[in-house]
C-alpha cells in the first residue's frame, strides 16, 4: 500500500556502520534503521547467533516454555530493577499491553473509566489505541473516532499535570517517553521525572515510560529514566532490544506484575526464539563491547563538534538530546536535508519538520561521528542560506 514517502533508494546490504545500496553507493548510517541496529550490521558475534539459532528452532508458539525468554526476562528486570516482562513484536503492540495494563490497574480498584495522562507531542504507535495516546493531530487525522480516556499535557510542566488531574478520582496513569524521538527529541528534565514519580506514589497511579526509542544504552544508561534515579512501574522497549530482529518488551514492576492474569493478554510471535535469542546475545554483545560507554562517550563528542561547528548559526535553533539521539532543530521545515544527505552520503531522519534525528548505531567511534560533522554540517549552512 502507498504507507511510505520513501527515497529512490534500496539497500543491498550492511557492514558495521556503513550501508550499501543496490547501485554499490555507499553511506554511513546516522539513523540506524530508525534506533534499531543497535549493533549495526553484520555483526561478527549476532550473525552466527541467529543462524545458529535458525537452525534449531525459529518459532514454538507460546503455548510452551521458551528457555531464552526467561534468560532475557531475568536480563532486563535485573537492568531495570523491575521484575516481571510480557514479550511481543514491535513498540505499539508494548505500549498497547502498557495501556491495557493501566486500564485493568483501575478497573481492578473500581475505577470504571479509567483515563491516563500523556503528553503533548508525544508518540506511542499507529494502533487505534496508541495513535489516541499520541500527540500529534496529523497522525490522528482520519481515524477518529479517538480512542477516550486520555487526558494530554505539556511537558516539563508540574503544575500543568497537578491542574490537569486535580479532584479527578478516575486517574489511572501518567504516561510518556523519556525524550521524545518522533515529537523533535524533546527530552523530561531529571526533576520533572523524580516530581512525577513522587506524584505517582502519592496518587497510586502507574508511572509509564515509553523507552521504546531513548532506550536500551542509547542514551549512555540502559533506560533513559535511569539518569534521574527513578523507577517506572511500566516500561514499554522495543527498536534496538532486537538489533534489528523484530521484538516488544513490557517490563513491569511489583506495582504492574501481577494485573494480567491468563487470558487478558497475548500475542501469537511475542518472545518466540529467534526474538528472544536476538535480545539475549544483543545485550550480551553490548555488555561486552561496553556500548553504553561508548553512546554516552561518542555521543557527548558528536553533540559538542555539532555545537562547535553550527555555533553563531542563526538558523539553528537547539542541538539537544543525549548519548546518541540527538536533534539538530532548524529555523524551518528542512525534509529536503534527508535526500540531500544520502545523496552525500550520509542516512538520517528528519522528524517534526524541522528536526535532523541522529540515532545511529551505537558501536559509532568518535572518527566516524566526525565524518557525520563533515558531512552534514555544509548541508545545513547551504540549506539555511537558501
Ligand atoms: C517512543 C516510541 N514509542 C512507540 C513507537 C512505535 O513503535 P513501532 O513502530 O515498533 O510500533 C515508536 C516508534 O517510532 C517510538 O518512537
Amino acid at each position: 500500500m502507498n504507507t511510505y514517502a520513501r527515497l529512490p533508494i534500496a539497500m543491498e546490504r550492511g557492514q558495521g556502520v556503513r550501508v550499501w545500496d543496490v547501485n554499490g553507493k555507499r553511506y554511513l548510517d546516522g539513523l540506524g534503521g530508525i534506533a534499531v541496529n543497535t549493533l549495526g550490521h553484520n555483526h561478527p558475534k549476532l550473525v552466527p547467533a541467529l543462524q545458529d539459532q535458525i537452525g534449531k528452532i525459529i518459532h514454538s508458539s507460546n503455548y510452551y516454555h521458551v528457555p531464552n525468554a526467561e534468560v532475557l526476562a531475568k536480563k532486563l528486570t535485573e537492568l531495570s530493577g523491575l521484575t516481571n516482562v510480557f514479550f511481543c513484536c514491535t513498540g505499539l503492540e508494548a505500549n498497547e499491553a502498557a495501556l491495557k495494563l493501566a486500564r485493568k490497574f483501575g478497573h481492578d480498584k473500581g475505577i470504571e473509566k479509567p483515563q491516563i495522562v500523556v503528553y503533548e507531542k508525544a508518540f506511542h504507535g499507529r494502533s487505534i489505541a496508541t495513535l489516541s495516546a499520541t500527540g500529534n493531530p496529523k497522525i490522528q487525522k482520519g481515524f477518529e473516532p479517538l480512542v477516550e480516556g486520555f487526558i494530554r499535557v505539556p511537558l516539563n510542566d508540574l503544575e500543568a499535570l497537578k491542574k490537569a488531574t486535580e479532584g479527578n478520582p478516575n486517574v489511572v496513569a501518567v504516561f510518556f517517553e523519556t525524550i521524545q524521538g518522533e515529537g523533535g527529541i524533546n527530552p523530561m528534565r531529571a526533576d520533572y521525572l523524580k516530581q512525577v514519580r513522587a506524584l505517582c506514589d502519592e496518587k497510586d497511579w502507574l508511572l509509564m515510560i515509553d523507552e521504546v526509542q531513548c532506550g536500551m544504552g542509547r542514551t549512555g544508561k540502559w533506560f533513559a529514566h535511569q539518569w534521574a534515579g527513578i523507577k517506572p512501574d511500566v516500561m514499554p522497549l522495543a527498536k534496538g532490544l532486537g538489533s534489528g530482529v523484530p521484538i516488544g518488551a513490557v517490563v513491569a514492576g511489583p506495582k504492574a506484575a501481577n494485573i494480567f492474569q491468563p487470558g487478558n493478554h497475548g500475542t501469537t510471535f511475542g518472545g518466540n526464539p529467534l526474538a528472544m535469542r536476538a535480545g539475549v546475545e544483543t545485550i550480551r554483545i553490548m555488555e561486552e563491547e561496553k556500548l553504553l560507554d561508548n553512546a554516552a562517550k561518542v555521543g557527548a563528542h558528536l553533540k559538542a563538534a555539532l555545537e562547535k561547528a553550527l555555533a553563531g548559526n542563526p538558523g539553528v535553533k537547539d542541538i539537544r538530546g543525549q548519548g546518541l539521539m540527538l536533534g539538530i532543530e532548524l529555523a524551518k521545515p528542512c525534509g529536503v536535508i534527508l535526500q540531500r544527505a544520502a545523496d552525500a552520503g550520509l542516512l538520517l531522519s528528519v522528524t517534526a519538520d524541522t528536526v535532523i534525528r541522529l540515532v545511529p548505531p551505537l558501536i559509532l567511534s568518535e572518527h566516524e561521528a566526525d565524518e557525520i560533522v563533515a558531512i552534514l554540517v555544509p548541508l545545513i549552512e547551504a540549506f539555511l542560506k537558501e
